[in-house]
């Protein structure tokens, strides 16, 4: 059996919220994702968000016209969520499930999916399989706004995502990358994320 490395396990991310450990939660809207917006890359459609943890982008995108999913294991995060949703009045279309993402299976493919840490709070073991999750979740067609962590250290998490392993783990007989160099997210943790926009090739 395939040992779970501790801070992989939905009890330590439920502790880290308990314990209001969370230096990854951002105060504004990930600039990439407005830019995306903005330039019209990222139209309405069917958004998946997977590890959406407390961020308020999926209302963001959903007050915008998205029918957005949003999947979380913790369940303070799913709960934070879901109390925010019962304050609308008019209330927008934004699921929360509480799941795994490692093994959860989508209903029917998405348009667009939005990884924002995700990818970097999993143990870089977990890459391959997450990376096909990724692929199996999207449309023909559909794209991949991705977020890598760039934090230039050993461990994690956030583990860093090399943009030399990106292009490996998101090969090209499998997705598309844009010819330009992506959109530089700073945050005030002094982290620094790679935004790239990648389409899913194939059927
Ligand atoms: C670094 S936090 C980022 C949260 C959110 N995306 C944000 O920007 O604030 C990583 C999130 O992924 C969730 N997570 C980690 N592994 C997961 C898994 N296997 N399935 C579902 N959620 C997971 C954690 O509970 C946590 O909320």
């Amino acid at each position: 059996m395939k040992k779970i490395p501790k801070f992989e396990t939905v009890e330590v991310w439920e502790g880290r919220y308990h314990d209001q450990s969370t230096r990854w939660e951002r105060d504004d809207i990930n600039g990439a994702l407005v830019e995306w917006l903005t330039s019209q890359q990222l139209q309405p459609g069917h958004i998946l968000i997977p590890g959406c943890g407390r961020a308020a982008e999926p209302f963001y995108l959903a007050e915008r016209g998205f029918e957005v999913v949003a999947l979380d294991f913790a369940p303070s995060a799913i709960e934070f969520q879901q109390q925010k949703l019962q304050t609308y009045e008019k209330p927008p279309t934004v699921a929360f499930e509480q799941v795994d993402v490692m093994n959860w299976h989508a209903p029917a493919p998405f348009d667009a999916i939005y990884e924002q840490t995700c990818l970097c709070a999993l143990n870089p073991g977990q890459r391959q399989d997450y990376a096909a999750q990724l692929r199996d979740w999207l449309k023909p067609g559909g794209k991949l706004f991705a977020l890598f962590m760039q934090t230039y250290r050993e461990g994690g998490p956030p583990f860093h995502c090399a943009m030399d392993d990106m292009r490996q783990l998101f090969g090209t007989d499998k997705w598309q990358w844009p010819d330009d160099d992506g959109l530089r997210s700073d945050h005030s943790n002094n982290k620094v994320e790679i935004g790239m926009v990648l389409t899913r090739r194939g059927d």
